[in-house]
């Protein structure tokens, strides 16, 4: 079995991603994540799992013996929140996932309140959590950091894993299992997710949600992938690659009507100007046409739904929200099942909930 111990820093960050899966496995023959760092260690057997594990909590904690049991499961455990970048949902929802499960949580909200504002590097700052905690769920602005702390934690004398929960404009791998997990709970009665046709629209340049979902979505049959945005922001070329080595059907256009017409799922997303280059680059790009408003929900069909990873700015109007096939605010709270569900198995505990007696 491949260990991240038996790799050189060097060697491991240029492998390509699928190949760093086996690397990030748990030992334990299960084949569920050690380390969540990006979405192509995911396959379809994984996620089929980690859904029904999610729905498999959401049922047992519907009763008070059901929710008591839960917060036993994994009451031995400690789990540190390092969040270096703003954060509502992710935090909050891997928080009550913890709670959820009786794990104790600490957080950093902020690495101006950490030791690294004294110039502690992040390795440092990192193996002082592993002192006190036995999982590290991080977000950070900066692109791989998840990965080389994980490499770096795992030749350490105390391993733990790290489940990235954002990681600069690259990858967003929990919100892409929250968003898969709300396609196939949106779809299940209605002839499942395969063959569906999925409409990305807004930032989709510089959204790490659509990379790490882009790539999920792949791990099933024939679904269609149609990217919307103006052009400056548009998907960029290493998410139309893997499409075409897989062979994926996918569109790249600029009108969100038309697109909505066809769609099962639209899966809008904001403007990150957090990343602009200049000041107030984004603000000079024309986005009018790429938001979702009474117009689209119009000819939105019967079926489908809107998505949106959250925060929202102005590219949902509110008048759409109260519509059974607005689906923002249940996968926000999808996010909590399926991040219990990741945080159990990661810690060896799918089987033990999945075989309870509630
Ligand atoms: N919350 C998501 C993220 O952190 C999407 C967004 O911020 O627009 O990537
Ligand atoms: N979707 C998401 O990651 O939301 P937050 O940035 O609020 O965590």
């Amino acid at each position: 079995m491949a260990k991240l111990t038996d790799i050189s820093w060097e060697d491991f960050s240029t492998l390509y991603l699928e190949s760093k899966k086996p690397y990030l496995e748990r030992q334990d023959g299960s084949l569920m994540p050690y380390h969540t760092l990006f979405a192509q260690q995911f396959d379809r057997n994984i996620l089929e799992r980690l859904c029904s594990l999610a729905n498999r909590i959401r049922f047992i904690n519907k009763s008070k013996e059901g929710a008591l049991y839960l917060k036993n499961v994994l009451a031995h455990k400690r789990a540190m929140l390092y969040f270096s970048q703003p954060s509502s949902r992710t935090f909050l929802s891997h928080l009550a996932a913890c709670q959820l499960l009786g794990i104790t949580t600490g957080s950093v909200r902020d690495a101006a309140t950490s030791s690294e504002f004294k110039g502690e590097s992040h390795e440092d700052s990192i193996r002082t959590f592993s002192s006190y905690f036995d999982m590290i769920i991080m977000r950070s602005p900066e692109r791989g950091l998840a990965e080389k702390m994980a490499w770096e934690l795992s030749n350490s004398e105390r391993p733990i894993p790290i489940l990235n929960a954002g990681s600069g404009k690259d990858q967003h791998p929990t919100q892409a299992l929250l968003d898969i997990y709300t396609l196939i709970r949106s779809f299940e009665n209605k002839g499942g997710l395969d063959g569906r046709t999925v409409v990305f629209c807004g930032d989709l340049l510089r959204g790490r949600t659509v990379r790490s979902l882009s790539y999920l979505l792949t791990d099933f049959n024939d679904i269609k992938q149609i990217f919307v945005a103006p052009k400056e922001l548009q998907v960029p070329d290493d998410v139309i690659e893997i499409l075409k080595k897989k062979n994926i059907r996918f569109e790249i256009g600029d009108d969100l009507r038309e697109a909505t017409k066809i769609a099962d799922a639209v899966y809008m997303t904001r403007i990150q100007d957090e990343w602009d280059e200049s000041k107030g680059e984004s603000a000079k790009i024309d986005t009018s046409r790429f938001k979702f408003r009474a117009e689209e929900l119009a000819l939105l069909g019967k079926e489908s739904i809107i998505m949106h990873p959250l925060p929202r700015r102005d590219e949902i109007d509110t008048c759409c929200d109260h519509d059974p096939r607005a689906m923002y605010w249940r996968q926000m709270r999808n996010g909590m099942w399926i991040r219990a569900a990741l945080i159990a198995s990661s810690f060896g505990f799918e089987r033990t909930i999945m075989d309870c007696g509630y």
